[in-house]
């Protein structure tokens, strides 16, 4: 990942990205509009529909990384696994070996650093292979080794084929989107594409 700054200075805090990706992920309604995933719109989906949508298709990644601290990191992995479909000790490792991690994986979250434990989130987000990985503020809690650690994890998942959106208030991941939306005050400022095959940024 390269340095760089083409965001905006100001604190967009309050302007709706956590909204929006609990919309797009399956997590809270609108009150108004449609949100079309996948060609249908999900606004009209029952509760039930909703969640087997976000199990099937959604991977989430949060700033505040939310693993089971009395779990392992192979155990965290494995969690998800069971909510997914049934638990696959294999499979759970070649996520963590997918991020790195493989000689961490009998390590519980406060063993790890930082950007260990978001790439555990991240293991643990990939189990259901998700059409659509949502990272909201993912390196905020990190430091700049990691932030680049886990920016280039979501290169490689997006060259490979998933699409990504993280939110963002960093400038220099920003700066790594091919297509960024500016959100302000609650609504759509503008936005930029790029020619580069890089993540979107929302911010
Ligand atoms: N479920 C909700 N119902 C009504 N209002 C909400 C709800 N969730 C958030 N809000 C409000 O919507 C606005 C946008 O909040 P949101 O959390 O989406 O902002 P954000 O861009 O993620 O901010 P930050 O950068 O601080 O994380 C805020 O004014 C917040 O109080
Ligand atoms: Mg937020």
């Amino acid at each position: 990942m390269k340095k760089a700054s083409g965001l905006p200075s100001w604190d967009p805090s309050g302007s709706g990205k956590t909204t929006m990706m609990n919309i797009i992920g399956c997590m809270d309604k609108p009150s108004l509009g449609e949100v079309i995933l996948d060609g249908t719109d999900i606004t009209k989906r029952s509760r039930k529909e909703l969640t087997e949508v976000r199990r099937d298709k959604i991977g989430l990644v949060f700033q505040q990384f939310h693993l089971m601290n009395y779990l392992t990191a192979l155990e965290n992995v494995m969690m998800a696994q069971y909510y997914h479909s049934m638990p696959d000790e294999e499979e759970a490792m070649e996520a963590l070996r997918e991020v790195g991690l493989a000689d961490r994986a009998k390590h519980l979250p406060n063993q790890l650093s930082g950007g260990e434990q978001q790439r555990v989130c991240i293991a643990r987000a990939l189990i259901n292979h998700p059409a659509l990985l949502l990272a909201d503020e993912p390196t905020g809690n990190l430091d700049e080794k990691d932030e680049y650690l886990v920016m280039d994890i979501f290169e490689k998942l997006h060259n490979a084929g998933s699409s990504i959106i993280v939110v963002t208030h960093d400038p220099e991941v920003g700066d790594e989107a091919e297509r960024m939306i500016v959100l302000e005050h609650e609504r759509i400022a503008r936005e930029e594409k790029k020619k580069r095959q890089r993540p979107i940024i929302a911010e």
